[in-house]
Parts: C-alpha cells; sequence; structure tokens
C-alpha cells in the first residue's frame, strides 16, 4: 500500500478516481472532471493504492489564497474498501506530505449527520468550529472542521 500524489498525466487514475467521486456522492458535492483537474494542478489530489494499482481512499485538498492552509473539498474510500482502516491511513499520510510543503492548517465541512467521517477526523486531530447552517442551500447544514498542526 502506498499514498501517490497525482499527475495531470495519470490518466487512467484519473478516470478512477472520477468513478469513485459518482459512487461515493452521486450527483450532489462530488467533484467533477474539471473540479479533479484543478485540485491535481494548482491544489494536491492524494490517493492511497494498494500494491497492484487498486483505489484505495482519497483525498482532494484545495488551495489557499495567501495562507499556510488548505481546503480538504473530498475524501472518500470506494465502498467495498471501506471500514478497513484505509482512510485513516490516507489522511495520516497525506497530513505528512502537507506538513513538508509547510501547511499548517486544514478545513473542511461535513454534514452533521454523517457520524463514520466525524468520527474518523476527530480521531486525527480535527475540531468542530461551527455550525454553518444552509452552506451548501436552505437545509443543508455543514459542520467546520479544523485540523492545526
Ligand atoms: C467516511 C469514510 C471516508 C471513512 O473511510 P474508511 O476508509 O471506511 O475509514 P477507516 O476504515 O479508515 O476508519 C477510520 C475511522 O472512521 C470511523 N468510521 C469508519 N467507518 C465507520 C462506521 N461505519 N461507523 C462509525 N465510524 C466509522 C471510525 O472512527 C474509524 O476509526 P476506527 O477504525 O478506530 O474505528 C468512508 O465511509 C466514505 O468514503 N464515506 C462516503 C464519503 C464521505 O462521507 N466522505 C466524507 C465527506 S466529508
Amino acid at each position: 500500500m502506498k499514498i501517490v500524489e497525482v499527475n495531470p498525466e495519470d490518466r487512467e487514475l484519473i478516470e478512477k478516481i472520477y468513478q469513485n467521486e459518482i459512487d461515493s456522492f452521486g450527483v450532489m458535492g462530488g467533484a467533477d472532471m474539471w473540479m479533479i483537474m484543478s485540485f491535481i494542478r494548482y491544489g494536491k489530489l492524494y490517493v492511497l493504492l494498494d500494491n497492484k494499482g487498486k483505489l484505495l481512499s482519497v483525498a482532494q485538498y484545495q488551495a489557499i489564497l495567501g495562507k499556510n492552509a488548505v481546503f480538504l473539498y473530498g475524501f472518500s474510500t470506494p465502498e467495498l474498501q471501506r471500514g478497513k482502516g484505509y482512510g485513516k491511513r490516507l489522511l495520516e499520510l497525506s497530513h505528512e506530505a502537507l506538513r513538508k510543503n509547510d501547511i499548517e492548517k486544514i478545513y473542511l465541512t461535513v454534514d452533521p449527520k454523517n457520524l463514520p467521517a466525524i468520527s474518523m477526523y476527530e480521531k486525527a486531530g480535527y475540531k468542530i468550529e461551527e455550525l454553518q447552517k444552509d452552506e451548501y442551500g436552505k437545509g443543508i447544514d455543514r459542520y467546520l472542521m479544523v485540523k492545526i498542526f
């Protein structure tokens, strides 16, 4: 198992990431190909792969202008791979990689009802900073969570 920073040339891998977005999030909240290429070129897109190149987990970070901070736009583990510790491992490894890029702070938003994700983030050192009411539309609330290294 290894972490890989995705490059624009990794087309086969990018297709797998795109398919996982649709499987994990459907039409709401997942990243389309335009966003995926933007994370790769202007943020950081990390994946956890097994020894045969199978996708185990995906982390998409956006740069925040003028700050040593990033926004974790998307994080998901393909359904068949969930509950095996891959999300936790990718969070740890991507945090290490971001630290080497002088990142000091990570923000993310999460559905207050998404208890597995909240639990994972809390174990990784994220804290709930505020409830953002109607953040993504009427009735679509989010917790803003923050990790400071
Ligand atoms: C949330 C998600 C990324 C977790 O990934 P994963 O690879 O299954 O997680 P792991 O197996 O590494 O588990 C890490 C921690 O997450 C929590 N967790 C994972 N699955 C859980 C479940 N079904 N119920 C409760 N907690 C759970 C636990 O705290 C776990 O730590 P533990 O192993 O010490 O109990 C995955 O369920 C997923 O992709 N969900 C759909 C997309 C999504 O909601 N992404 C987050 C958007 S902000």
